[in-house]
């Protein structure tokens, strides 16, 4: 990246290149170690993203809190890969920048993986992330079949929300949605009212609405997405949050994810593209 920007600099947290973005309307850092937005803050409004104190920034680990990139898959290890790692390998990638654009409205930029030594189903597939700030940020994920054959994925845009007091947070707009419960067996759920968090939480609901609400306190912010199938919520609680060595003992209380996701199994024939976007 060249140094004539005016609003982003690069530099490096523990070897790992990172670009800050300071601009009258926001500031944001991306570490280019899984193309992962670790901060995003509107002018005069606090933190948006929830980012563990213990997160390992130097690359050896995918980084806890921020957007991690899921891709291309969501959860266990498909059976054609013998890469055994939950949510795809992108996350644990070297990311390069390949566009940036930058006025007094907003600053776009577009990131790509570094995809040498993929396995050998995913050869040919490529992936694209572009940020778009301003008051809001939009994530698009785009993923280009360019293969000669059908693909399947999953993915998702797996945001880590900060918020007060998960007491008193709740997420609206899911009422009468099914949802699949993880923590019974997958089990089939109706939603009914606002999605409380109360216990380890960890649902995929079934839907492509175009947005809920997330209620922080008294604040409302609408997340909003395209492209998605399921709208994924997931907060550990206290005794997983103590089990992981990368998160505080209380760290779920000031954190909630809702991700936009295709758990479905997304198939893309050759030549097909597909984009995946959040907005918050
Ligand atoms: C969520 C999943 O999306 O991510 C959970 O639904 C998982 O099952 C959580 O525990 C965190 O995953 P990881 O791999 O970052 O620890």
């Amino acid at each position: 990246m060249d140094s004539n920007y005016k609003y982003i600099t690069q530099h490096h947290i523990d070897g790992v290149p990172h670009l800050t973005i300071c601009h009258p309307m926001f500031s944001a850092v991306i570490s280019l170690f899984g193309g992962h937005l670790v901060s995003f803050i509107p002018t005069e409004k606090k933190e948006t993203l929830w980012l563990a104190k213990q997160a390992i920034r130097d690359g050896s680990k995918a980084i806890r809190g921020g957007i991690p990139i899921c891709w291309p898959w969501f959860g266990a290890s498909p059976n054609w890969t013998d890469i055994d790692t939950q949510h795809g390998f992108v996350r644990n990638r070297q990311w390069l920048t390949t566009k940036i654009l930058e006025d007094e409205s907003e600053v776009a930029i577009n990131l790509i993986p570094d995809d040498t030594d993929w396995p050998e189903y995913y050869q040919g597939i490529n992936l694209a992330l572009t940020f778009t700030f301003s008051t809001q940020v939009e994530i698009e994920l785009t993923t280009v079949n360019n293969s000669n054959k059908e693909l399947e994925l999953s993915q998702a845009i797996h945001t880590y929300f900060a918020t007060e007091d998960i007491d008193n947070t709740a997420i609206l707009g899911l009422e009468n949605t099914s949802y699949q419960d993880k923590l019974q067996n997958n089990k089939t759920v109706l939603q009914t009212g606002k999605v409380f968090i109360n216990n380890e939480t960890d649902r995929i609901y079934l839907t492509n609405q175009e947005s809920v609400v997330l209620e922080n306190g008294n604040n409302r912010m609408t997340i909003a997405g395209q492209g998605h199938d399921s709208i994924v919520i997931w907060n550990p609680w206290q005794q997983k949050a103590k089990d992981m060595s990368d998160f505080e003992d209380d760290g779920y209380i000031s954190m909630i994810c809702v991700e936009m996701a295709n758990t479905r199994g997304l198939k893309l024939s050759s030549g097909q593209a597909y984009t995946l976007s959040q907005t918050f």
